[in-house]
């Protein structure tokens, strides 16, 4: 087993990587059950998993009653969390008690959120079922529901109690949500880390085959970029933890020109985003052209969209960045772009002017 500390003072916990944790994970989760139930809330698609989990809850003498919610982004609604929270309170759940988030980031987030508020707080523990939520949102303790105006723009910070993450899960998921998830990989290379972009260009085949020591290696690098990310920001007020929005902006875009739906996964949104952030730089001379081609290559090289084209987008720039203004990362008038130096070197500007990235993106249009 793999422990890794995210370190937060009072809300400090542990990230556990095994392959075969789930089986396990009853004996893992008993000192935080007290005796207590642990209700687990997961989704349509993952009656398996929860099987699995319910049983290593029943060998510890643990019980857990399960609430299984659609699979799906419309999931993080007021409805579902009105729904979860009022089921949750029938379970008799009090404030020291631990719900399970069984699955994604949008069970990750909503079940994070409803605990959040149960009670003015009680606790819960992720289950990530998917590689985005491995390696990014069941770390951090983000959680938020969509409302009219936008994705998780109702939400709070609460961090998990612990993070169980079975690489083992993987292997049922989807090679396309696969990918999708490891586009949040290769952005801890990125953002600071130049020889961890270089094993992703070595090591993603071997991940995408399967490869137990690959996956585990993944997983485990960007879980502990994560750790030291957020122990180092946790509310994103210092500027480090924006760094992994690196591609978000210009996913975003991406993302509600094509109607934030399965036309474009998150996962692609933000690999597409990350090489025309690449591009950017490159274009305004702040980074080496070939640094902005390599990210691209290794992007198209696993199957990613690495620009407007492969995302299948083709609105103009003045629409692109019309989006943009809707994101929920601006400040007053000013749009926070996330630019590189070159692969490894990234950093937070202020200063970019729209007008320019317009330009810039009317001239990726093909
Ligand atoms: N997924 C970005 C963050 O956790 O800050």
């Amino acid at each position: 087993m793999t422990t890794i500390p995210v370190a937060l003072g009072a809300r400090s916990y542990d990230v556990r990587i095994e392959p075969g944790l789930l089986v396990r994970a009853g004996a893992v989760l008993a000192p935080l059950s007290r005796g207590r139930p642990m209700p687990i809330v997961t989704d349509t698609n993952l009656a398996a998993h929860c099987e699995t989990l319910v049983a290593s809850l029943a060998a510890q003498g643990i019980a857990a009653p399960v609430r299984v919610l659609p699979a799906g982004e419309s999931t993080k609604s007021w409805a579902q969390l009105e729904s979860l929270t009022d089921w949750l309170l029938a379970q008799g759940v009090v404030r020291s008690d631990h719900a399970i988030a069984l699955g994604g980031g949008v069970i990750g987030d909503l079940v994070g959120f409803a605990t959040s508020i149960l009670k003015r707080g009680c606790n819960f523990v992720q289950v990530p079922t998917t590689l985005l939520a491995q390696v990014d949102s069941s770390v951090g303790g983000k959680t938020a529901i969509n409302s009219k105006a936008g994705k998780n723009l109702i939400g709070a910070f609460h961090q998990p109690s612990v993070v169980l993450i079975d690489p083992q899960v993987l292997d049922s998921l989807p090679q396309r949500e696969l990918r999708a998830g490891y586009a949040e990989v290769a952005k801890y290379g990125l953002i600071d880390d130049a020889g961890f972009f270089a094993w992703c260009e070595t090591n993603a085949a071997a991940l995408f085959a399967g490869d137990p020591a690959a996956r585990a290696e993944a997983i485990g690098h960007s879980v502990a970029a994560k750790a030291r990310i957020v122990a180092a920001d946790e509310r994103e007020t210092t500027g480090t933890r924006a760094l992994l929005n690196l591609g978000h902006t210009f996913g975003h875009a991406l993302e509600a020109e094509t109607g934030f739906s399965d036309k474009l996964l998150h996962g692609e949104a933000v690999a597409a985003g990350m090489a025309l952030a690449f591009a950017f730089s490159a274009q305004q001379g702040l980074c080496p052209v070939a640094d902005a081609e390599r990210v691209a290559a290794h992007l198209r090289a696993v199957g990613l969209p690495d620009g407007l084209a492969a995302a299948g987008v083709s609105a103009d720039g003045a629409t692109l960045v019309g989006h943009m203004l809707h994101d929920k990362k601006m400040e007053g008038n000013t749009l926070p772009f996330l630019l590189a130096r070159g692969i490894g070197q990234t950093y937070l500007d202020k200063t970019v002017d729209l007008a320019k990235v317009a330009a810039f993106l009317d001239g990726q249009r093909r």
